[in-house]
């Protein structure tokens, strides 16, 4: 464990948990589950990159586990938890450029069919089938809740039961600038750059949820006074992610992009794959830092 020191998890002195002792102990838990995440990348220079990235975008890992950490801490106004739910929610739904991107390698799939080049359509259709594995929860394939609605009745019941917090005004920009990115990741700059994104984005919020469950659960209890059981059921959202999911998603997109090098020939730069998963961290850094601003 390079990016914290072991002496960030040291008890503090009174042996109850600080706000400081806790926003490392979060932090760590960051950096643990992403790792952990990013172990299953096969593409060994790739996933070297990628924890590189991660090392050295630390402070604003530390900004992320800060603003969750300073948010659950007590109740904000109304206001500031609309702010919240809207701005956050920018940071996370991205299913629909997931399949965005899937139609693209589609795209060049049918190209390489019409070229008589079947086996690297194949390729490109199998990359892309990946890509739908990655969203299928979001988007209920099975017959499960959308997981909108199931934001929508978190977000809902966080906004004093109402859902004015999903109209823009509510949205700080760093989170639009955030999403706009990451959108144009996938949408608009070569197919590789999109599965780039989707690597760092899936390992991230992979470890973010996992994070962020329990500290959650308590808030709601203690802080915004609702049952235990009603608490699970309104934090469906988090808990569906977990257990797995999102690692999964990961593996999904490891494999997408394995399928996709072979299909399109396209080679792996690592400079700009940096870029992009510094970027990320930076961006959503950015977002939580930005949130942070409201409530300390
Ligand atoms: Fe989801
Ligand atoms: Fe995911």
């Amino acid at each position: 464990m390079s990016a914290l020191a072991k002496s960030d998890l040291s008890s503090p002195e009174n042996g109850s948990e600080s706000g400081s002792h806790l926003i490392a102990k979060e932090s760590l838990a960051l950096f643990v589950e992403m790792k952990d995440a990013f172990s299953q990348l096969d593409h060994v220079p790739l996933r070297e990159v990628l924890l590189e990235s991660l090392d050295a975008e630390r402070e604003s890992i530390q900004a992320i586990a800060r603003s969750f950490s300073t948010f659950l801490s007590g109740r904000q106004s109304p206001d500031i938890r609309r702010r919240f739910f809207s701005s956050w929610q920018k940071t996370n739904n991205s299913a629909m450029s997931v399949e965005g991107l899937a139609n693209r390698m589609t795209a060049e799939g049918e190209a390489q069919v019409v070229a008589g080049q079947s086996a690297r359509a194949l390729s490109l259709f199998r990359a892309a089938g990946r890509l739908n594995r990655v969203a299928d929860e979001d988007l209920g394939v099975g017959g499960q809740t959308l997981h909108f609605e199931l934001y929508y009745r978190m977000a809902t019941e966080f906004s004093e039961k109402g859902d004015q917090w999903q109209s823009r005004q509510y949205c700080l920009s760093a989170a639009s600038d955030f999403k706009t990115w990451l959108d144009s990741t996938r949408l608009r700059s070569p197919v590789i750059e999109g599965l780039f994104s989707l690597l760092v984005h899936e390992g991230y919020t992979h470890a973010e949820l996992e994070m962020i469950a329990k500290p959650f659960q308590k808030w709601a209890v203690e802080h915004m006074e609702l049952s235990e059981r009603d608490a699970r059921r309104v934090l469906a959202w988090i808990s569906v992610h977990n257990g797995g999911t999102e690692k999964a998603h990961f593996a999904h997109s490891c494999a997408s992009l394995s399928h996709y090098l072979e299909g399109s020939g396209a080679a792996v730069d690592l400079q700009v794959a940096q870029e992009i998963f510094r970027t990320y961290f930076r961006m959503k850094g950015a977002v939580m830092s930005a949130l942070s601003e409201l409530y300390t």
